[in-house]
C-alpha cells in the first residue's frame, strides 16, 4: 500500500505515522459508542447496518475493526473511508488533518498530469457521445431509429439513456475529433474509439453499432458499449479499461437509478433489460454489465442502498451468475431478493411480451435468497419427474444450517418438513447436527484445546464444522492470525512453513498471497491479511469473517504460551493433518480389491506415512 489510490504516491512511512496517531478506538468513538466486553476488545452498534445488537468489534491491539453482521472491517483509513463514503487519499487526508500531520501537497507534477489526461479522456468521451448522438438522429441514423423502434425504444428513452449510433464509416468519428483539435496519438490510442491503421492514419473501432455511454455514479461517460444491428459478431463490444474505466467497478444505469424514490436497487444482466425496465416505470434498475457480479460492484450498490433485487435470465448461466452474486451480496450485509424470470425470457423480452404492469408484479413476487436456494435444491433434486427426498433433505438441510437466525431456521425446518412430508423437529434435529461441532480426534491436544476453547465460539458456528479437514482450516486461519498479529515470528521457525502446508483452494490462495507479500517485505498485518481474504469462501462462510474472529480470539486463547512455540506447535499440527490426510487417502486404497497392485503401492505408502507422523509427534 504505497500509494494513495491511483493517483499520489504517498510514502509508507507517512501512511504508518498517520495509521499511529490516530488510534482507532478513538476514532471510531467519534461515531459509534463503544461498550468494552470481551477481553480486550470492544464492542458497539454497527454504523453501517442497521441493528439492535452489536455485532461491530473494535480490537485496539490490533488496530482494526470487524462487523460480524455485515462483515465490513479493517483498518482505521478503512473505517474512514466507509464511514465517510470517500476514496482511500480523502480518508487518509482527514486522518492527516486530525493528527495535524501535514501532506505532501498535490504540487507533485506527475499527478497534476495524471489528473490532466483523465480530464482529456472524460473531454474525448462526451465529444464521441455527442457525435453518435448526432448520427442516430440524423440521416445516418434510419436503420438504428428502425432497430430501436423495432425494440419498443422510444426517442426520450433514447434520448434519456444518450444511446448514438456509430455510422458504417471509416473515420467519421475520427473526422469529427480532428474538427476540434482532438489529435494527440497518445489520447487517441487510449480511448479505445479509434486505431491507427497501416498507413499510420487513424480509423474508427466502432462502425455500424447502436452505442451505449457507460456513465459513472456521478453521469460522467467512463466508457461505450456497442450492440451490432445485425448478426455480425461479437453481439456487443467494449470500449477498454482506461484510467478512468476498470471493468467491474461500475453499475450501468446507477446515474439515473440513484435518484428514484424506491429505497431499493434491481440488478440485471444486460443494457437492454436496464433501459427497457426504466422505460416500464421500474426506474431503480441496473446492470452489471456481462461480468459476474464483482465485490466492488456490491460496495457500489450498498452506498445507495440495503435492499437488492436480483433478476437474472433463467437459462443456466443466468442462474449460476445469480448464485454466486447472492453470496456476494449478502455478505456485504445487503438484504437480496431473487426475482426467477419465468420461460427462460429476460426481463427485456418480457416486458415487451406481456407488458410493464405484469413486469411490476413480477417484482412484488421476488423470493427471499434463502426461499430461492430451497427452490433450487428442489429443482436440482428432481431428475425426469422423479423427486428425489434424500437428495433434497440433504440440501436443504444444508443450506438452513448456514442461517444464523434460529427463529427463520425453525419456519423453514416447518416448511421443509411439510415438503417431505416429516416433522418439522426432526428437521430441526438434522439441521443442528450439522451446526456443531464433533471433533473427531479427541486425543490430540492442540484439537482438544483449540475445541475446548472456542466451543460454542463464533468460529466454531461459523465453520460448522465436523470434519478433520475443518479442524486443520482452522488451525490454518489460527496460524495465519497468529503470523499477522507478530510477522517477526515468522524469522524464529526453525521449519518454514509453505504454501503445500495449507488445505488445497481458498487457504492455499490466501497463503500464496501472504507469503508472496513476506517475501517481498511488503507491510504486513491483521488488516492486510483480511485482504488478502477477499472474496474467498471457506464452508460457505467468507474467510475474511474467519480471519477476523480468529484474530479477536488470539489472546484468550493463547494467552500465558510463547507465541513462538504457539506457532510451531500449530504449524506442527497442520502438517500432521496433512498426513493424515494422505493416510486416510492411502488406507482406502489399500483396501481396495479389486486394484491390487495399487493397494500393494498403498500399503507400502501407509507405513512410510505412519512413520513420518511418528517423527512429527515426537520432536
Ligand atoms: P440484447 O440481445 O440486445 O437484448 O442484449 P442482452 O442484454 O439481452 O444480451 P445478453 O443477455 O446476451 O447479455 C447480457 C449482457 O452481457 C449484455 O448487455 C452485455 O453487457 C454483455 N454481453 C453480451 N454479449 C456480449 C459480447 O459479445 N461481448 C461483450 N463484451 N459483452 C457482451
Ligand atoms: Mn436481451
Amino acid at each position: 500500500m504505497s500509494s494513495a489510490g491511483n493517483n499520489r504516491p504517498i510514502p509508507d512511512e507517512l501512511v504508518e505515522e498517520i495509521k499511529a496517531k490516530n488510534d482507532i478506538v478513538a476514532v471510531v468513538e467519534q461515531y459509534v459508542r463503544l461498550d468494552k466486553r470481551s477481553g480486550s476488545n470492544y464492542f458497539g452498534l454497527c454504523p453501517f447496518h442497521n441493528e439492535d445488537t452489536p455485532s461491530f468489534s473494535v480490537a485496539p491491539n490490533k488496530q482494526i475493526f470487524y462487523c460480524f453482521g455485515c462483515h465490513k472491517g479493517g483498518n482505521v483509513i478503512q473505517f474512514v473511508r466507509e464511514l465517510e463514503k470517500c476514496t482511500w487519499p480523502q480518508a487518509l487526508k482527514i486522518l492527516a488533518d486530525r493528527a495535524s500531520i501535514k501532506l505532501p501537497e498535490s504540487d507533485d507534477e506527475a499527478y497534476r498530469e495524471k489528473l490532466e489526461f483523465n480530464s482529456r479522456i472524460s473531454t474525448l468521451y462526451l465529444e464521441a457521445a455527442r457525435y453518435y448522438y448526432r448520427q442516430l438522429t440524423g440521416p445516418a441514423g434510419q436503420n438504428a431509429r428502425a432497430y430501436l423502434k423495432n425494440r419498443a425504444i422510444s426517442d426520450s428513452t433514447a434520448k434519456k439513456f444518450g444511446l448514438g449510433f456509430a455510422p458504417d464509416e471509416w473515420d467519421g468519428l475520427v473526422k469529427h475529433f480532428a474538427q476540434l483539435n482532438i489529435t494527440d496519438p497518445v489520447l487517441l490510442d487510449k480511448s479505445g474509439l479509434c486505431k491507427r491503421g497501416n498507413k499510420g492514419g487513424y480509423y474508427d473501432i466502432f462502425r455500424n453499432r447502436l452505442m451505449f455511454p457507460i456513465f459513472d455514479a456521478m453521469g460522467k461517460i467512463v466508457a461505450f458499449g456497442g450492440r451490432n444491428l445485425d448478426q455480425a459478431l461479437p453481439k456487443y463490444m467494449n470500449s477498454p479499461e482506461t484510467p478512468i474505466y476498470t471493468k467491474g467497478r461500475h453499475l450501468y444505469g446507477l446515474n439515473i437509478a440513484k435518484s428514484s424514490n424506491e429505497k431499493r436497487l434491481i440488478l440485471v444482466e444486460g443494457y437492454m433489460d436496464t433501459i427497457a425496465m426504466h422505460q416500464a416505470g421500474v426506474d431503480y434498475a441496473v446492470a452489471a454489465l456481462g461480468t459476474a457480479m464483482t465485490e466492488a460492484q456490491a460496495n457500489l450498490l450498498r452506498k445507495y442502498t440495503e435492499n437488492v433485487i436480483v433478476c437474472f435470465d433463467a437459462d443456466a448461466a443466468g442462474q449460476t451468475a445469480a448464485l454466486k452474486s447472492l453470496d456476494i451480496l449478502t455478505s456485504r450485509g445487503l438484504k437480496v431478493l431473487v426475482l426467477q424470470m419465468p420461460d427462460g425470457k429476460d426481463p427485456d423480452e418480457f416486458i415487451k411480451k406481456h407488458g410493464a404492469e405484469r413486469f411490476r408484479a413480477l417484482v412484488d413476487q421476488a423470493l427471499p435468497v434463502i426461499d430461492f436456494k430451497i427452490e433450487v435444491a428442489r429443482r436440482t433434486s428432481t431428475h425426469q419427474d422423479q423427486f428425489n427426498i434424500l437428495s433434497f433433505q440433504d440440501l436443504a438441510c444444508t443450506i438452513l444450517a448456514q442461517e444464523d437466525n434460529a427463529i427463520v431456521r425453525e419456519l423453514y425446518a416447518g416448511k421443509i418438513g411439510t415438503m417431505i412430508h416429516t416433522s418439522a423437529e426432526s428437521v430441526m434435529r438434522e439441521i443442528d447436527r450439522r451446526r456443531t461441532v464433533q471433533p473427531t480426534n479427541k486425543t490430540d491436544t492442540l484439537h482438544q484445546q483449540l475445541s475446548d476453547r472456542l466451543n460454542h465460539t463464533d468460529l466454531d458456528a461459523q465453520t460448522n464444522s465436523q470434519t478433520a479437514n475443518d479442524l486443520a482450516i482452522r488451525e490454518e486461519i489460527y496460524f495465519l492470525s497468529l503470523l499477522a498479529d507478530q510477522p517477526s515470528l515468522l524469522a524464529l521457525l526453525k521449519d518454514q512453513p509453505g504454501i503445500d502446508d495449507f488445505s488445497p483452494g481458498a487457504m492455499q490462495q490466501v497463503a500464496g498471497r501472504v507469503f508472496k507479500l513476506l517475501s517481498e517485505q511488503k507491510a504486513f498485518d491483521t488488516s492486510i491479511l483480511m485482504n488478502c481474504a477477499e472474496a474467498l469462501m471457506v464452508n460457505e462462510r467468507m474467510l475474511s469473517d474467519l480471519f477476523a474472529t480468529a484474530s479477536l480470539k488470539l489472546e484468550g486463547n493463547f494467552s500465558g504460551q510463547e507465541p513462538a512455540n504457539t506457532a510451531t506447535e500449530l504449524l506442527r499440527e497442520m502438517r500432521l493433518n496433512h498426513l493424515r490426510r494422505q493416510l486416510r487417502e492411502a488406507q482406502a486404497l489399500a483396501e481396495d480389491l479389486s486394484q491390487p497392485e495399487k493397494a500393494a503401492l498403498a500399503r507400502q505408502r501407509l507405513l512410510d506415512l505412519n512413520l513420518h507422523i511418528k517423527q512429527l509427534r515426537q520432536r
